[in-house]
């Protein structure tokens, strides 16, 4: 399920993003994640949402049990969005950030009118490019040397998808499990 996130999942946003495993692979997660910054990260999200920036919703089970974040960061003049994830460490290789990531491309191209919707990794990061693959986004190439983390610059991995390869289905490539439109 996604839905927004409320105030009440604070602590376990800090407890997930927290994790340095969750740290180690991405760019825009604080570490140490400090006691306040999961209210003010939660709290910036309708003002980003209404001034159509930034779309952030909360991966749940059905129950409603907080499993991660997914987000689409918006450039509506260039009719991009750029997607971003994590999920709580018990939570991993389950298929929850597959089904996510499947649904908000659907969103970004269905609801929000975007062409293209991108994703980037750290090289190394196989399970998030695993996750592109398997939701039919194609491999556009690598940014050399273009993101510092930890003292290191390092290689970004590009992915993406059109809107025309969304719509066609033809983005279909063996082992992913893109259907395209429903
Ligand atoms: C990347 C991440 C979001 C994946 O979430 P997830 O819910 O475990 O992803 P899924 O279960 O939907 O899919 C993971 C896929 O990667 C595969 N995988 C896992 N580790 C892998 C690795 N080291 N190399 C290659 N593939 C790997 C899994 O087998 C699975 O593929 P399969 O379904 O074909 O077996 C999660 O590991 C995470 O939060 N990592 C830390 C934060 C992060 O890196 N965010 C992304 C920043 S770009």
């Amino acid at each position: 399920m996604l839905s927004p996130f409320s105030l009440d999942d604070a602590a376990l946003v800090q407890r997930y993003a927290g994790d340095p495993q969750v740290a180690r692979t991405t760019l825009h997660v604080p570490h140490p994640y400090l006691d306040g910054m999961a209210e003010k990260w939660i709290a910036s999200h309708l003002l980003q949402y209404l001034e159509k920036r930034n779309v952030v919703f909360a991966i749940r089970s059905r129950a409603g049990d907080l499993y991660g974040a997914i987000n689409l960061s918006l450039r509506m003049g260039d009719q991009w969005g750029e997607l971003g994830y994590w999920i709580g460490l018990p939570f991993w290789n389950k298929g929850y950030c597959t089904d996510a990531a499947r649904r908000v491309v659907r969103f970004g191209f269905e609801e929000m009118g975007l062409n293209k919707i991108y994703a980037r990794y750290l090289e190394g990061n196989g399970g998030s490019g695993r996750v592109m693959e398997k939701i039919g986004m194609i491999r556009e190439g690598i940014q050399r040397q273009h993101a510092m983390k930890d003292g290191v610059l390092r290689d970004v991995v590009e992915y993406g998808i059109l809107r025309s390869e969304y719509t066609c289905g033809c983005s279909i490539r063996s082992g992913n499990h893109f259907r395209g439109a429903p």
